[in-house]
């Protein structure tokens, strides 16, 4: 694989977790992605089974050697509470991938970041796709890391409904202190949330069309397009065939795809809507503006609207699995 000398330099945080095993596939493959390390944080999965499934896809994507490191296995405050339910025991559904020689560096993934960070000689994107106990931590333990971090690109939040509670979603609400401190942290952020996340999906034919073909990378992303088949109850029994934590890379790669506008953007830290992104999308002051009344909000680009069939066709193509499309007759 040839990486670009234009290619941003990327550091995945991530809880490797179905929808993150996408995410890692297109990183790895993208020609403008240059994935300089991976963090993994407990959340989808206890933190040695996001470490265990992140080394085992990195063979999936026949990547070069990537660092890879254990961060957080719990939030600052809260318990850890998998997503078994979601993703399985193992975090990768019903997935079974075979042992892998790759290991995790001995140092911690804050330390990792840490180090990945001051050696660029370019600003580094963090994109965050898990809970975000590990920046929070980076941020807090190495602030002068902030200097060289162009933006943090996460998948969390929402701007309508939430998963994890009916208005929280599961990155932010697992961690909404971490979420709270990288939002307050000066670093430019960019929230790709659960409105946006909840769209991009790929077809069952195209996912039966990839179990079909004889090669391992077609066959896991077809597993792992088709998970929530196997796993769920209720309404997650049927296919959704989301792309999830993938849907931000693609965001970062073909910014052309996504609808954005810089709001004010906060985290509810208490009662029932704890772990909620508020998002303020008025265009006229309210109330509390007007009576002086409105306390401080960071301001945040906010993933609004995506167009599904592009970065549909963005992440097929960019795995180079295409041919499982529908062929024009
Ligand atoms: C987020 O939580 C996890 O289920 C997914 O991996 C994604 O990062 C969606 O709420
Ligand atoms: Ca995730």
């Amino acid at each position: 694989m040839t990486i670009s000398t234009a290619a941003t330099p990327v550091i995945l945080d991530v809880d490797t977790g179905v929808d993150d095993a996408l995410a890692i596939l297109f990183a790895i493959k993208h020609p403008a992605i240059n994935v300089l390390g991976i963090s993994c944080v407990a959340g989808n999965a206890s933190l040695e089974r996001v470490v265990d499934n992140t080394l085992r896809i990195l063979d999936v994507a026949d990547a070069p050697l990537v660092p890879v490191a254990a961060g957080a296995r719990r939030p600052l405050l809260e318990p850890a509470r998998s997503a078994a339910h979601v993703h399985g025991e193992s975090g990768l559904g019903t997935l079974l991938l075979p042992a892998t020689g790759r290991k995790a560096e001995s140092i911690s993934s804050i330390e990792l970041m840490r180090r990945l960070i001051v050696a660029s000689p370019r600003p580094v994107t963090l994109v965050g796709l898990a809970p975000q106990t590990n920046l929070a931590l980076l941020l807090r333990q190495y602030p002068e890391c902030a200097d060289n971090i162009e933006r943090i690109v996460f998948m969390g939040g929402s701007t309508t409904v939430g998963n994890a509670t009916a208005v929280a979603e599961f990155n932010v609400w697992h961690d909404p202190e971490a979420a709270a401190i990288v939002l307050d942290s000066g670093v430019p952020t960019f929230m790709y949330g659960l409105d946006v996340f909840n769209q991009v999906s790929i077809g069952e034919p195209v996912a039966l069309e990839l179990l079909r073909k004889e090669s391992n990378l077609a066959q896991v992303v077809g597993r792992l397009l088709s998970n929530r088949v196997a796993l769920g109850a209720g309404r997650n029994a049927e296919y959704t065939g989301l792309i999830g934590d993938a849907g931000a890379l693609c965001a970062l790669v073909d910014p052309d795809g996504v609808t954005t506008e810089m709001l004010p953007l906060r985290v509810q830290l208490s009662g029932y809507g704890r772990g909620q992104t508020l998002v303020d999308q008025r265009t006229h002051p309210g109330e509390d503006i007007v009576h002086g009344l409105a306390s401080e909000w960071e301001a945040a680009e906010v993933a609004l609207d995506v167009d599904v069939d592009r970065y549909a066709r963005l992440f097929l193509k960019t795995l180079g699995l295409s041919s499982a499309l529908p062929q024009p007759v």
